[in-house]
């Protein structure tokens, strides 16, 4: 996509974007073990589950929820479950929100989609949106705290230096730890300066919805990039589970692929929630004709044409 575009849910606002060396600062997260939950879409049996992984750890663990926990909790009760939970851990915005704590702005969703997602699905995206923001508009309080939400967060795992940023290195909503985007050979610059700027290890992301993986030497030993996809929607072909990302000193006992850095260990771990439960909930709030199941029950139901593989760390 060349320009700029400002149709709502294909344009980044200026205010979604911060320089990469601001993510040069001293960790306000320190943790063994850190799970970084990105894409929860309001699933509230996938944030059962991920309390149940965080508890399964042999030690604390702590949890980050890096953006995009609300989508679709249009449900008041789903939408007070999730800002509880969310407000008892690390959190940051993402585009939703930060599109659903202030009236419209004229970004949509805040999305930014690439030119390969078509109109009437930005057009859905759009429609869930002005849902979302209608339900919280009962949580005036619960809102003005989204609003606060810093846009990333710094944490130091191990010797690891982690930054945790809803889109990539210096978006909410950018594109740039897409896994295309991340074995584009003429991206390579752009990453360099980020994690150069940043000074992080690893960065942890989410927003595209794609789960991806990749190991970059740029000189100072392996840093990486852990974009966990959605921890609240199937992210592979014929599988029902999300993914978040762990960051341990330790190993984790069932890890689907990972790899280390810093000494650390970078792992990609399912979030098997309760399926059929989801399904019931989803519908109840999204049925048939609606923007949500237009746009996403298919993937909710069978996972996305994306096969596993494609996720799996690699040197880039
Ligand atoms: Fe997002």
């Amino acid at each position: 996509m060349s320009g700029h575009d400002a149709r709502p849910g294909r344009s980044c606002p200026t205010a979604y974007r911060y320089p990469p060396r601001t993510l040069d600062r001293a960790p306000e997260i320190e943790a063994e073990t850190l799970l970084v939950v990105g894409g929860l879409y309001g699933n509230v049996e996938a944030l059962a589950a991920v309390l149940e992984l965080a508890a399964r750890e042999a030690a604390p663990a702590a949890i980050a929820f890096n953006g995009d926990f609300h989508w679709f909790d249009a449900d008041p009760a789903d939408f007070a479950r999730v800002q509880a939970a969310v407000e008892a851990h690390a959190a940051t915005r993402g585009n939703v929100e930060t599109e659903i704590a202030q009236e419209d702005s004229g970004a949509g969703c805040g999305c930014a989609y690439p030119a390969d997602v078509s109109d009437a699905e930005v057009a859905r995206s759009n429609e869930i949106l002005a849902r979302l923001r209608e339900t919280a508009r009962g949580f005036p309080e619960a809102r003005g705290r989204l609003a606060r939400l810093p846009m990333n967060r710094v944490a130091r795992v191990g010797r690891a230096r982690v930054a945790i940023v809803h889109g990539d290195a210096a978006s909410l909503a950018g594109w740039g730890f897409a896994h295309g985007a991340l074995d584009d050979p003429a991206h390579r610059r752009w990453l360099e300066s980020a994690f150069a700027e940043s000074k992080a290890d690893l960065f942890a992301s989410s927003h595209t919805c794609l789960p991806a993986l990749r190991v970059f030497d740029f000189g100072r030993g392996p840093v990486a990039v852990a974009n966990n996809g959605a921890a609240g929607m199937p992210n592979f072909a014929g599988e029902r589970f999300g993914v978040a990302t762990r960051i341990s000193v330790r190993p984790a006992a069932d890890a689907l692929y990972g790899t280390r850095v810093a000494g650390v260990h970078v792992e990609a771990v399912a979030v098997r929630y309760d399926a059929p439960a989801w399904e019931r909930r989803f519908l109840a709030a999204w049925p048939v004709g609606s923007a949500a199941h237009d746009s996403y029950f298919r993937r909710i139901a069978q996972g996305p044409a994306f096969a596993r593989e494609r996720a799996l760390p690699r040197a880039a």
